[in-house]
């Protein structure tokens, strides 16, 4: 029998609550100011009354969410004896559940602008699926008619609780992160418009990026973006002690000349992971693997469509242009065909982009360019991350299933870096001697 389990808001009447399930059919969420028994630890998993499918939710005042086969409604109910009205519905291939897969259903309200959005996915514009702005197109007088009807739903005074059913069914899937999930997860904001990826120094902000909004500062990054950014937003490839022999056009040599090193290491490589690890320091387990890495991208390579184990990144180009790809958050299973991309920038040399627990955690970086490219990249777990998962979840294609599976990689190191330079720089000596 289906559970229901109840939880809270954790600021007063406003969040974005990411519910992870695997649903076969329909479910409704519920947010309500009314009382509910909320279990002590906050655990949504911990408390839970069983009910029949088909009985209601018994309160007297809800805004709720159902998602079906092939459709989304917004609905509201003012008062016990009221019937439900509905705020808004859709119907579309992609808007309702994914019967065969774990998939992250997320609802976002908004107290302030009293705006309710429903989507799929990590939480951001693109992943929108269903919006509902109460004072669209109101006049001044009509909307302060609306905020006092409604104000029992949105006001700042007020708890308000969500009620979901709770089951999670993970059967016969593969790993990844999104399987030990948290059922409802929450965060404090509403969805309003998505964080620029492109950080920009807060040191060099001027009034046009303010109003323009095109960049993440590097001081509103989450705490551990910001540590990572502060300890590599220095770092050059060059030495520029010594500008005659330049580190890059080792690389480059190495890269493209038969017999030598890197072109050798490429060789054994599978075309998905063609390009370089070489990692700087110990893994002091504070990130999936190794914190820093000096990747590199051979002209045409990249990497296959991954996440980051919930972790922060800093990403930062030191020599070339790579181009990123942010993709949906892969469900589990995924998607039976190649993911498309939600959007994609190019970073170009000293540009840095960031990745956070809830954002452009999936990716596929890829270099387009005809010459090779080299980034760092820093990860560190989030302050608040309580699994510490130590893999990178990728969409591998398995031949003999001839499907796409969610396949966990452990971030290794093709060379540590002190090597990596020794042997270039000797094998490009030599090359420069004849
Ligand atoms: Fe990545």
């Amino acid at each position: 029998m289906p559970q229901r389990r109840t939880a809270v808001f954790p600021v007063n009447g406003q969040g974005t609550l990411v519910y992870t399930v695997r649903k076969k059919s329909q479910f409704t969420i519920y947010i309500t100011p009314d009382k509910q028994k909320v279990p002590k630890s906050l655990d949504f998993d911990s408390e839970f009354s069983e009910f029949e499918e088909e009985q209601s939710f018994d309160t007297e005042n809800y805004i709720s969410l159902t998602v079906g086969e092939n459709f989304a409604r917004f609905k509201l109910k003012m008062h016990k004896d009221d019937e439900e009205r509905v705020l808004k519905e859709e119907y579309g291939k992609n808007i309702g559940i994914e019967p065969k897969e774990l998939v992250s259903y997320w609802f976002s309200y908004d107290r302030d602008a009293l705006t309710l959005k429903y989507g799929k996915g990590h939480v951001m514009t693109q992943t929108t699926l269903l919006e509902f702005p109460f004072l669209e197109g109101k006049s001044k007088g009509e909307e302060e008619h609306i905020r006092k009807k409604y104000n029992i739903f949105f006001n700042a005074e007020e708890k308000k609780y969500v009620v979901a059913e709770s089951e999670k069914m993970v059967e016969d899937v593969t790993g990844g992160l999104v399987k030990i999930e948290q059922t409802l997860q929450f965060y404090p904001n509403p969805l309003v418009t998505n964080f620029s990826p492109i950080v920009k120094d807060s040191s060099k902000v001027t009034l046009f990026d303010l109003d323009r909004d095109q960049f993440m500062f590097s001081s509103s990054l989450p705490p551990a973006c910001k540590e990572l950014y502060d300890n590599i937003k220095g770092l050059q490839l060059e030495f520029p002690e010594d500008p005659i022999t330049k580190l890059s056009d080792a690389i480059r040599y190495s890269i493209n000349t038969p017999g030598m090193t890197l072109y050798e290491k490429l060789k054994e490589k599978e075309e998905q992971f063609a390009y370089l690890r070489v990692t700087l320091g110990p893994d002091r387990r504070t990130a999936p693997g190794i914190p820093y890495v000096l990747e590199i991208w051979p002209s045409g390579k990249g990497s296959p469509i991954h996440n980051h184990g919930g972790a922060c990144a800093i990403i930062k180009v030191l020599f070339g242009r790579i181009t990123c790809n942010i993709y949906n958050k892969i469900t589990q299973p995924p998607e039976q065909t190649e993911m498309q991309p939600l959007t994609r920038f190019d970073l170009n040399e000293e540009q840095m982009t960031w990745i956070g627990p809830n954002w452009y955690q999936t990716h596929r970086l890829h270099n387009n360019t005809d010459d090779f490219c080299a980034t760092i990249q820093c990860y560190r777990y989030d302050f608040n991350d309580a699994i510490h998962w130590p893999n990178f979840d990728y969409v591998g294609f398995v031949e003999d299933k001839e499907k796409y599976e969610l396949e966990e990689f452990y971030p290794d190191s093709d060379f540590t870096f002190v090597n990596l330079r020794r042997t270039v720089l000797d094998e490009f000596q030599k090359f420069l001697e004849g």
